[in-house]
């Protein structure tokens, strides 16, 4: 049943119109299709019967030009229509089925949300909805013409521009017909029937068109949808101004729904949204939901070119859209925020996810080279390491050879189906430079280990950097080829100053090395005395550092580095340097002062107050759990890495006292709330000051976290004190915890962050409150929102619990893996993944964890979602 890159061929007909005409109806709506079909010029001397995609669906007629077919003429499986006989040249297919929105559970084609009508097409949905060629490297032509129940759906949106609208006889139902101009992929296809309220607006684009902007959200969440809407707008500017791509439709829609599998999606013109990513009020939304609104409307609107506009050939190029697009969002928020606290909250998100799933049994390249189920591949991988992957070409090129690639690339490619290949050939036509071995980021998986070790010769003047690359094995792929990684990289002399760099007696201006070779050395000269090295300045290649270096150059980056993201790299090292040792202390009995010093050299890089708050807050946050059971790598026992953090937390807290409480006290809001980057960050340190003071535990501490509860004005404080208290336990969380569900009980989205506090609390009882939440009123397993707020909390984001020495953790997660295959098997298979580092753990929890993948591996009738991924669990 795998798909591999190298079979690809291209489809051996083409449709050119899709005319749909789609009556809506809870449990039988009937969607008529109307297809212009030709045979492939570039595939003549093909003569194959056409065989269409199609699941789930009831097949009502079939007619060639008209002509209605007999059985005999077509063959129908569960997931094909194949037709034995067509005519040579062009013909219209006429294809009538039926499809149940309410029973849909999957939320992949059509299904309902809170009684809205709403579509997911993304990846292979469209077969759900009719039988068609479901592939992205088919584009044609939409009208779409929608009808409904006025009262159930008085709004009816398609892709595309309204073309009319009107009142069936009889009064009860109504229509309306859209059409889309821009040849597309049946994946961006999309529709809304339902009882929403807009907010409206308009944008004028840089050649002085008027766009309508509209987003749609439940009545009486309209005022929440505002942040939203200026976020789209600010996008659209990006867009025009970063990289002169300009909107091309008269109307731009959003539509928020409440059940979805992932965040969003960018449909041509209409892209809809997992609510908690458009709601937001300073009451309901923290800062890091308004930033992520922000991050993910840009996201998909930028799909419009990267994505819409120039779409992927097949699914093994999902990076094409979503590398680059991620890259693109990741820029706007660098832009509009602080760029370099942009940086850290990237690099730690992408250290987190994708260096976990790059060195476990899920490991993949970036480009794929075969799937069961393509959706298990909407990863970390394709979608952050893709991203690192198209900074490094801009790293590489320089800003402005980057821009003329894209702008090669928007030129060359604009309407049609691309090959990563031919993205990468853009930047080589654009710049002459030769990117062919780099492009060995993209076939190659797992993250590379940079061994680099600095000499220096007091007599000659000269350091000589010496960089080895390793490639660890990664499944499928036993050895590897050395790869082209750009180091940013800076010389610090003694008083904490960069040196001018000359390398090979040229100076080296933008500090960018080509590691080309397995082990190569930079010969720097005119080096007046020994430099302390800032290496990767700016994260400038996804991959792991090895840098000898002491104490006391650790502490002079952390102090002085110019580079501001790797001052922060290197308290972060520092950090988990000390938290690794501590562990290893606490497993061998032995004592260690390295905290003491880590936190002092702490309190000194905070205490800057040149530095902006956002940034002095991410200087505070220690690397999580996850994070140093990545790095210890193997026999990890997640009990001694939470007792570690614990302590840790607790001596910064205790040694950074003062300054701490001079923090909290002097970050506290000035006026009404904003969520603006400056005051989100104020808001951010103040926090981040909570944190640790609590983590000391004194009665005044508690009290303050109890009083910061009380008093917050809003959710940024309120959730921060909450998941807080809800970790300690005792009356406070209880009042605390009852006090939220009071407030938010009858918001959907709000009240996910307490069955998210409660799952998260790293006490002793909380698998039994977990258990118990996933029986509370407002719970459901069909809710994917739900299922992450509590299952995907407490398996990915609670390491000590989840991890519990009997194994209850891991066959709480079997339960529920198995209950949702029958529900919702992507998400079931998401909330698997989250056993993926199962083999790193010591040999206890592994060989419960083993048994418990064991148990979802012998069940029967798997979807293909959960069997690849149990598969690949268990082999690799
Ligand atoms: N293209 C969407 C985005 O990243 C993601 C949709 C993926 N959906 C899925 N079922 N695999 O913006
Ligand atoms: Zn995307």
């Amino acid at each position: 049943r795998p798909v591999h890159l190298k079979d690809y061929r291209p489809p051996a007909y083409l449709i050119d119109r899709v005319n749909l005409d789609i009556s809506l109806e809870p449990t039988r709506t009937r969607v008529h299709s109307k297809l212009a079909v030709r045979a492939n010029p570039k595939a003549v001397g093909r003569r194959e019967p056409l065989r269409l995609d199609g699941e789930h669906l009831e097949l009502a007629s079939i007619a060639i030009d008209g002509r209605p077919l007999a059985k005999k003429d077509y063959k129908l499986t569960d997931t094909t229509l194949t037709l034995t006989k067509t005519p040579s040249g062009p013909f219209t297919l006429d294809i009538t089925t039926f499809v149940n929105p309410e029973a849909n559970k999957a939320l992949q084609g059509i299904y309902r949300s809170n009684k809205v009508y709403c579509s997911q097409c993304e990846a292979e949905g469209f077969r759900r909805i009719t039988y068609f060629l479901d592939r992205p490297d088919v584009l044609a032509t939409y009208t779409v013409r929608l009808e409904a129940d006025i009262a159930a759906a008085p709004i009816l949106l398609a892709n595309g521009n309204l073309l009319e609208r009107g009142t069936l006889p009889g009064g009860s139902r109504h229509y309306a017909i859209w059409r889309d101009p821009h040849p597309k992929p049946c994946y961006l296809f999309a529709i809304v029937g339902g009882n929403l309220a807009p907010i409206s607006s308009t944008f004028r684009t840089m050649s002085g068109r008027n766009v309508d902007l509209a987003i749609y959200v439940e009545h009486g969440k309209e005022a929440r949808a505002a942040w939203a809407m200026d976020s789209l707008k600010r996008s659209m500017k990006w867009d025009e101004e970063r990289f002169g791509r300009e909107y091309d439709l008269d109307v731009f829609n959003i539509v928020a729904v409440s059940d979805f599998n992932m965040g969003a999606m960018e449909n041509k013109g209409l892209n809809i949204f997992n609510d908690r990513l458009i709601l937001a009020s300073p009451e309901t939304a923290t800062d890091a939901i308004f930033e992520a609104i922000e991050s993910v409307v840009a996201h998909e609107y930028f799909h419009n070119w990267t994505g819409n506009r120039i779409t992927c050939r097949d699914w093994f190029q999902l990076c094409l859209k979503e590398g680059l697009t991620v890259y693109r969002d990741q820029e706007f928020s660098a832009d509009e925020r602080s760029a370099t606290v942009q940086r850290i909250i990237d690099v730690r998100g992408l250290k987190t996810h994708q260096f976990a799933e790059d060195a476990g049994p899920l490991a993949h390249p970036v480009r794929p080279e075969s799937y069961i189920e393509i959706n298990n591949f909407y990863t970390a991988t394709v979608y952050e390491k893709g991203a690192e992957l198209v900074r490094m070409i801009a790293t590489i090129l320089g800003r402005d050879g980057f821009r003329q690639g894209m702008d090669l690339y928007f030129e060359r490619h604009d309407g049609d189906a691309a090959t990563v290949d031919e993205f990468v050939t853009c930047f080589e036509d654009a710049s002459g430079v030769d990117l062919s071995q780099f492009k060995l980021w993209y076939s190659q998986a797992g993250t590379p280990e940079l061994i680099a070790n600095l000499r220096y010769d007091k007599d000659k003047k000269v350091a000589n950097l010496e960089v080895e690359q390793i490639l660890a094995p990664t499944p499928g792929q036993p050895s590897k080829k050395p790869m082209h990684i750009p180091i940013r990289l800076g010389l610090l002399g003694a008083n904490g100053h960069d040196l001018d760099l000359r390398l090979d007696g040229k100076p080296l201006e933008d500090g960018v090395v080509s590691l080309t070779k397995r082990k190569q050395t930079f010969r720097f000269s005119d080096v007046p005395s020994r430099p302390v090295p800032s290496l990767l300045r700016g994260f400038s290649a996804p991959v792991n550092v090895t840098l000898d270096l002491s104490d006391e150059d650790a502490e002079l980056l952390m102090a002085s580095d110019s580079d501001l993201f790797n001052r922060w790299q290197a308290a972060n090292t520092y950090a988990a340097r000390t938290l690794v040792e501590s562990v290893k202390a606490l497993t061998t009995g032995k004592r260690t002062n390295q905290g003491l010093r880590f936190a002092r050299a702490l309190g000194s890089a905070v205490q800057d107050d040149k530095l902006e708050p956002a940034y002095r807050a991410e200087l505070l946050k220690l690397p999580t759990q996850s994070d140093i059971a990545r790095i210890i790598g193997k026999n990890v026992d997640p009990a001694l890495v939470h007792r570690a953090h614990r302590q840790l937390m607790k001596l910064v807290g205790k040694t950074l006292g003062p300054l701490l409480e001079d923090l909290y006290r002097d970050m506290a809001d000035r006026g009404p709330f904003s969520p603006d980057a400056e005051s989100a960050g104020r808001r951010a340190l103040r926090n981040a000051a909570l944190t640790l003071l609590a983590a000391r535990g004194t009665p005044t501490d508690v009290a303050r976290l109890a009083q910061h509860y009380g008093t917050a004005t809003n959710m940024t404080d309120r959730a921060h004190a909450l998941f807080l208290l809800a970790g300690r336990g005792g009356t406070e969380a209880k009042v605390a915890l009852d006090d939220f569900y009071a407030t938010w009980e009858k918001d959907n989205v709000v009240i996910d962050t307490w069955f998210a506090a409660q799952a998260q609390s790293p006490l002793a009882g909380t698998l039994s409150r977990v258990k118990a939440l996933i029986k509370h009123p407002l719970f459901s397993l069909t809710a994917p929102n739900k299922v992450r707020a509590v299952v995907g909390t407490f398996a990915a984001a609670n390491p000590v619990q989840f991890n519990r020495p009997d194994g209850a953790g891991y066959a709480f997660l079997t339960d529920q893996v198995l209950a949702l295959d029958k529900i919702n098997p992507q998400i079931a298979a998401r909330m698997l993944g989250t056993l993926r580092s199962w083999r790193a753990l010591e040999s206890g929890r592994r060989a419960k964890a083993r048994k418990a993948l064991q148990r979802i591996a012998r069940a029967k009738s798997l979807s293909p979602d959960v069997q690849e991924i149990v598969l690949r669990v268990l082999e690799a």
